[in-house]
């Protein structure tokens, strides 16, 4: 999660997200170079005296500076497209999570057991332990294997809300009447914290997401407490 004075991305939790990071540097690597090179430019124009009366026409310099940085561009939308189609690919997920956005806490379905199902809210600031995060906490924690291909599915029941991991790369809007599917593979253990990202009314701010990546043989123990309770 992102405590005091990070500003940047959150530390990755799934190989998505570590190539999400990559070109995020790869792209704000050839912006600082753009801006630096402009820059310099723009301020030696104050410093020349250098006037040419009679030009008028330039086509090798209009040339160089129309195909430069159409080339940049490549260099920025080949890597992004193979990040895009890596998003959207399905690997054969062992477990499959459904989500359903609701004005305004989520809900969620383990389809492949027994209608597992259950509802998850925001602790309310006044209720929570010393160790819990103030507008970030639920009481009902998703628990999710490590390491395993995992499929969600989001949809909402009432407006459109937007189911938002950043650690896991994960971003997808819940939207009544269809049902959106991604994946993802979650590399470490731990919690890891999300809320919802579309505005979906007075408590937007207020319907956090909290998984608990824990090994599989406590997941296994976890799912079956739930399938016999
Ligand atoms: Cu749900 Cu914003």
């Amino acid at each position: 999660m992102s405590t005091w004075a990070n500003l940047g991305l959150q530390d990755s939790a799934s190989p998505l997200m570590e190539q999400l990071i990559f070109f995020h540097d790869h792209a704000l690597l050839i912006l600082v170079m753009i801006t630096v090179l402009v820059g310099y430019l723009m301020l030696m124009l104050f410093f020349n005296s250098y006037v040419n009366r009679f030009l008028l026409h330039g086509q090798l310099i209009e040339m160089i500076w129309t195909f430069c940085p159409a080339i940049i561009l490549l260099f920025i939308a080949m890597p992004s497209l193979r990040l895009f189609v890596h998003l959207d690919e399905i690997n054969e997920p062992s477990l499959t999570l459904k989500s359903i956005g609701h004005q305004w806490y989520w809900s969620y379905e383990y389809s492949d057991f027994n209608d597992i199902e259950f509802d998850s809210y925001m602790i309310p600031t006044n209720e929570l332990a010393n160790d819990g995060f103030r507008l970030l906490d639920v009481d009902n924690r998703i628990v999710l294997p490590m390491n395993s291909q995992i499929r969600i599915l989001v949809t909402a029941a009432d407006v459109i809300h937007s189911w938002t991991i950043p650690a896991l790369g994960v971003k997808v809007d819940g939207t009544p009447g269809r049902l959106n599917q991604t994946n993802f593979f979650i590399n470490r253990p731990g919690l890891f914290y999300g809320q919802c990202s579309e505005i979906c009314g007075a408590n937007h701010s207020f319907m956090p997401i909290v998984i608990e990546s824990v090994p599989v043989n406590y997941f296994i123990k976890w799912i079956s407490n739930k399938v016999n309770s």
